[in-house]
C-alpha cells in the first residue's frame, strides 16, 4: 500500500512487515524519514522527522533562510553535490550550456499508479498483484530544465520495494550524465555489518561479512559483466543479526553489466547506501527531450534475520521476476556432456550418453560446446553456428530427433556474444569485434567480444540463433559468456558515445534477449558465464536458471550455493553431480554428497555416464527417483539456511512447503572432527503443534570408505583390497545408518533433530553414523497430524 499525507507532503510505502516513509522538506528536497519495521499509517507522520534543529559548526547551510538546514546531515532520496552534502553522491550531471555541475532537485509533482512504469529496454520486476501500487515522484532541477522521475513500487506480500530513476533533459542543450545511481538511501545509524558476495572462477558467491566504519566502502564490477568478483548484492545487518533474528536490509540491482554499490558512514552517524550502474568509464549525453533510465533496484527489510531477508528476495524473484512460463513449472533433470567429453565427441558417443541418461531417469540431454565447425578446442570457431559434419553428420536436426526419440528433451549450448579470430564471422566482419583502434587486442579464453551496441550485430545474432533453435527443436538453451571485457570500443558509435559503451553493450544484449523471449517463450534458457560470472537479476529476468559455478565439487558447492542463497532461490541455481575426483579440485567426495548438494538446486548429471560402476548406476537411479518424488518441494519450497551450534565445518539447509507440513533438510560436513561432538538441527520454521516424522534419505556407502575396518562394518569377511573387496565396492549398495524420529514441531524448533553420534574411532555399531569427510545427509520431514 502507498498512502499519501498531502498536507505533510509525506509518502508512506507500507508492506506486510515494513514501512518506508519519505517527505518533501520545506526547502523542497525529498528526504527519507524512516525505513524499517512496519508502522501503522497515521495522519501525522511528520513526527518521524528526527533531524538537527541546531546550527552545526563547519557545515554549509543550504540557504540563508535556515542556517540549521544543511544537506550533509539530511537523509536524502537522491543525493547530488554542490549544495553542502560532502558525502559521495548518487547523481552527477554536467550542464553543457555553462559547464556547471551543481545540481539541486526539488519536488514538483507525484503520480500513483496501479501498474509499474515500463523501464525502456531494461528487465524489471513484473507489475505487482492488485492492491500493490507504484508511485512516481517528479523532482525538477531548480534552474536547469531537467527532471528526475523517481519510481517506487511496493510489493506488499513480499516485503519488497523496488526503485528506479529516469533523468529527462527538457532543455535544448545537452546534459551529460556522469553518474546515476538507481537509488540512494540514508539510514539513521552507523552500526551495520555489510554482507556481500565476492569470488572468482570456480569460487563464486563467497560470503563476506564485516563491520562498516566511518568512510566509504564500495564493491562493484568494471569487467563489463556483473561478475563473480562482486555480485550486485549487499545486505546491511545490525551487528547481532543472525539467520532467524535481528534487523537487516537487503539490496540488489536488476542489471548485468558494470555496477557499483557504495556505502558511506558519515561523521553524523548516518549510513548511506547507493546502487547503480558503475560510473567507471561511463558518460552519457542527453540531447533535448532524451531520457536516461537507470536499472531497477530491489530492496527489502527484515526484522527476522537474514533468513527472512533471503525469503523475501526469493519470493519476489520467483513470483515477479523470472519468466512467467517457468514460475511454477518443474525444471527437468538434465545430463550435460561437457565434463563427460569436453570437445571430443561424435554422434555415436552422444547417443550412448543419452541412452544411459534415459535409463537412469534423466529428462533433458544437453549438448554443450564443440558441436559447430572449427571448434575442437577453445581457440577457434565462435561466431558461426554451423554444425561440424564430422561430429554430427546428420546435423543438429538428426541428433536432436534421435535424442527426442529416446524420450528425452534436447538442449543446446551457445555463446552468441563472442567471436574467435579464427572464424568465418571474424574474417567477414572484423569491424564487429570489440577492439580498440590500432591496438593488438588482449584476449580472454582466446576470444573477442562482439559489439552488442551495434544493431546489425543484434540482427545477425537473432537470425543465426533463431535458425539454430528451430533446426534443433530445442527445449532448452545454455547461454554462455566466457570472457571479461578489454579494449572496449565500438566501430559503430561516434567518439562522443564511446564512454557509454559498457551500458550500450548491455542494452544491446537485452534487446536481443527480449526478441528471443518473444519468439521462444517456451524454451528454458540457462544463463552461464564460466559459471557464475554474470549471475544477476538482469539475466534472471530472461533466464530462470543459472549455471551457478563450474565447480561441482560437493564441498566447494556448499559454500557457493550458501553464498548465492542470500539473494537467489534454489530454483535459479543449476547444480550437477559430476565425476570424481572433481575436475576442478581433484578432490574425492562421495557420490551421495554430490547429489545431496545438487538437491538444493536444479539437479543434473555431468559425468561420463557410460563409465559408471554398477554401484554408481544403482545409486544414481535411486537419487533421481528421490529428486522426482520431492521435486516441487526441492525446487519451489521456501529455502532457509540453518544455524548449527559449534558446527564450523558443517552447514545445513532446509526447504519447506507453504503450509509447513513437509520439508527436506540437508546436513553437509567438511572435514570430520576428531571425536566429534553431538549435533542437532534446529528447525524454527515448522508448525509448533504439528507431530512430524523425520526420516533420513536412504543413502549408500562405497565400502572402500572403511579400508581395512571393512569387516567391523560388514557381517561377511572381506580381505581389504582383495578381489572380493573390489567386486563388493563396485556392485553392492551398503546402506548408511537410517535415522528416524517422531517429534513435535516445538521439539524440532527448540531441541532440533538429534543427529546420531558420528564415528569416534572406538566402535562401529548401529548407533554410529559414518558421515565422514565431505559426508552429507538428507532428511525428509512430514507432518503426521
Ligand atoms: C564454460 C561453462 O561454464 C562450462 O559449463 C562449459 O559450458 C564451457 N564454458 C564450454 O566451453
Amino acid at each position: 500500500m502507498i498512502a499519501v499525507n498531502n498536507d505533510e507532503q509525506i509518502f508512506h510505502l507500507q508492506t506486510l512487515n515494513s514501512s518506508y516513509v519519505v517527505q518533501v522538506s520545506d526547502a523542497g528536497h525529498l528526504l527519507n524519514l524512516y525505513y524499517g519495521q512496519r508502522l501503522e499509517h497515521r495522519d501525522n507522520l511528520s513526527i518521524l522527522d528526527h533531524s538537527y534543529q541546531v546550527k552545526l559548526g563547519s557545515t554549509t547551510a543550504y540557504s540563508s533562510e535556515d542556517e540549521r538546514y544543511c544537506l550533509e546531515t539530511r537523509k536524502q532520496e537522491v543525493s547530488t553535490s554542490g549544495k553542502g552534502d560532502y558525502r559521495e553522491s548518487s547523481l552527477h550531471l554536467i550542464y553543457t550550456d555553462d559547464g556547471s555541475s551543481t545540481s539541486d532537485f526539488v519536488f514538483d509533482r507525484y503520480e500513483l499508479n496501479s501498474n509499474k512504469p515500463c523501464l525502456d529496454g531494461l528487465p524489471q520486476t513484473h507489475s505487482p498483484a492488485d492492491g500493490d501500487q507504484s508511485l512516481t515522484i517528479v523532482l525538477r532541477e531548480k534552474i536547469k530544465p531537467v527532471e528526475l522521475h523517481l519510481h517506487y513500487t511496493c510489493f506488499a506480500r513480499q516485503d519488497v520495494i523496488c526503485r528506479s530513476m529516469e533523468i529527462i533533459n527538457l532543455g535544448s542543450t545537452p546534459v551529460v550524465v556522469d553518474k546515476a545511481c538507481s537509488m540512494n538511501l540514508d539510514l539513521s545509524s552507523p552500526a551495520f555489518d555489510a554482507l556481500h558476495l565476492t569470488g572468482k572462477w570456480i569460487a563464486e558467491g563467497q560470503l563476506q561479512r564485516h563491520a562498516l566504519y566511518k568512510g566509504v566502502f564500495s564493491i562493484g564490477s568494471n569487467r563489463g559483466v556483473s561478475s563473480a568478483t562482486h555480485n550486485p548484492f549487499m545486505a546491511l545487518a545490525k551487528p547481532g543479526c543472525g539467520e532467524m533474528t535481528g534487523d537487516c536490509y537487503g539490496f540488489s540491482l536488476i542489471y548485468s553489466g558494470n555496477h557499483k554499490i557504495t556505502t558511506e558512514v558519515s561523521p553524523y552517524d548516518q549510513t548511506r547506501i547507493m546502487l547503480g550502474i558503475s560510473d567507471f568509464d561511463f558518460r552519457w549525453s542527453l540531447a533535448e527531450g532524451e531520457r536516461f533510465t537507470c536499472p531497477e533496484a530491489v530492496m527489502t527489510f527484515s526484522h527476522q534475520g537474514l533468513g527472512k531477508m533471503s525469503n523475501n528476495f526469493h519470493r519476489i524473484i520467483k513470483t515477479h521476476l523470472i519468466p512467467q512460463p517457468w514460475q511454477n513449472k518443474a525444471r527437468p533433470i538434465q545430463a550435460n556432456n561437457w565434463e563427460a567429453t569436453y570437445f571430443n565427441f561424435d554422434e555415436g558417443k552422444l547417443m550412448k550418453l543419452a541412452r544411459k541418461a534415459k535409463d537412469l531417469g534423466v529428462e533433458l540431454f544437453v549438448l554443450d560446446d564443440g558441436w559447430f565447425s572449427n571448434r575442437n578446442d577453445e581457440t577457434s570457431g565462435l561466431g558461426n553456428y554451423v554444425e561440424d559434419k564430422k561430429k554430427l553428420p546428420g546435423g543438429l536436426a538428426r541428433i536432436s530427433r534421435k535424442i527426442r526419440q529416446q524420450g528425452l528433451q534436447f538442449g543446446l549450448w551457445v555463446e552468441p556474444e563472442m567471436v574467435s579470430e579464427d572464424s568465418d564471422l571474424f574474417r567477414q566482419h572484423p569491424e564487429w569485434a570489440v577492439i580498440s583502434p590500432k591496438r593488438q587486442p588482449s584476449l580472454g579464453r582466446r576470444q573477442l567480444l562482439l559489439d552488442m551496441s551495434n544493431p546489425e550485430v543484434i540482427d545477425y545474432l537473432y537470425q543465426q540463433l533463431a535458425d539454430v533453435f528451430r533446426r534443433a527443436e530445442v527445449s532448452y538453451v545454455k547461454w554462455d559468456h566466457n570472457r571479461n571485457f578489454s579494449d572496449v570500443y565500438s566501430n559503430h558509435l561516434p567518439p562522443g558515445q564511446q564512454s557509454g559503451f559498457y551500458h550500450r553493450y548491455v542494452l544491446g544484449l537485452y534487446r536481443l534477449l527480449f526478441k528471443l523471449k518473444e519468439t521462444f517463450g517456451e524454451v528454458l534458457f540457462e544463463n552461464c558465464s564460466s559459471g557464475g560470472n554474470r549471475f544477476d537479476l538482469g539475466m534472471t529476468f530472461f533466464m530462470p536458471q543459472t549455471w551457478t559455478s563450474d565447480n561441482t565439487d560437493a564441498y566447494e558447492r556448499v559454500a557457493i550455493q550458501q553464498g548465492f542463497s542470500l539473494l537467489y532461490p534454489q530454483c535459479c541455481m543449476s547444480a550437477h553431480v559430476s565425476g570424481h575426483p572433481s575436475h576442478q579440485m581433484l578432490r574425492h567426495t562421495p557420490i551421495e554428497s554430490r547429489f545431496n548438494v545438487s538437491c538444493f538446486g536444479l539437479s543434473g548429471y555431468q559425468l561420463d555416464l557410460t563409465k559408471l560402476t554398477t554401484f554408481e548406476e544403482k545409486v544414481i537411479m535411486k537419487q533421481i527417483r528421490f529428486y522426482k518424488q520431492h521435486r516441487t518441494l526441492l525446487q519451489q519450497g521456501d529455502f532457509y539456511r540453518l544455524a548449527i551450534d559449534g558446527g564450523n565445518q558443517q552447514t545445513a539447509w532446509i526447504v519447506v512447503n507453504d503450509d509447513k507440513t513437509e520439508a527436506v533438510a540437508g546436513f553437509f560436513q567438511g572435514l570430520q572432527q576428531a571425536n566429534p561432538t553431538l549435533k542437532t538441527l534446529k528447525l524454527p520454521m515448522l508448525n509448533t503443534d504439528g507431530l512430524y516424522q523425520v526420516t533420513s534419505r536412504e543413502q549408500f556407502h562405497n565400502i572402500r570408505q572403511f579400508g581395512d575396518l571393512v569387516n567391523e562394518e560388514l557381517p561377511v569377511n572381506i580381505k581389504d583390497r582383495g578381489i572380493l573387496h573390489g567386486i563388493v565396492a563396485n556392485r553392492v549398495l551398503h546402506p548408511s545408518k537410517n535415522e528416524t524420529y517422531t517429534l513435535y514441531g516445538d521439539q524440532l524448533q527448540h531441541l532440533g533433530i538429534p543427529l546420531k553420534s558420528q564415528f569416534t574411532g572406538t566402535e562401529m555399531s548401529e548407533q554410529v553414523s559414518h558421515i565422514g569427510d565431505f559426508g552429507t545427509r538428507l532428511f525428509h520431514i512430514r507432518q503426521l497430524q
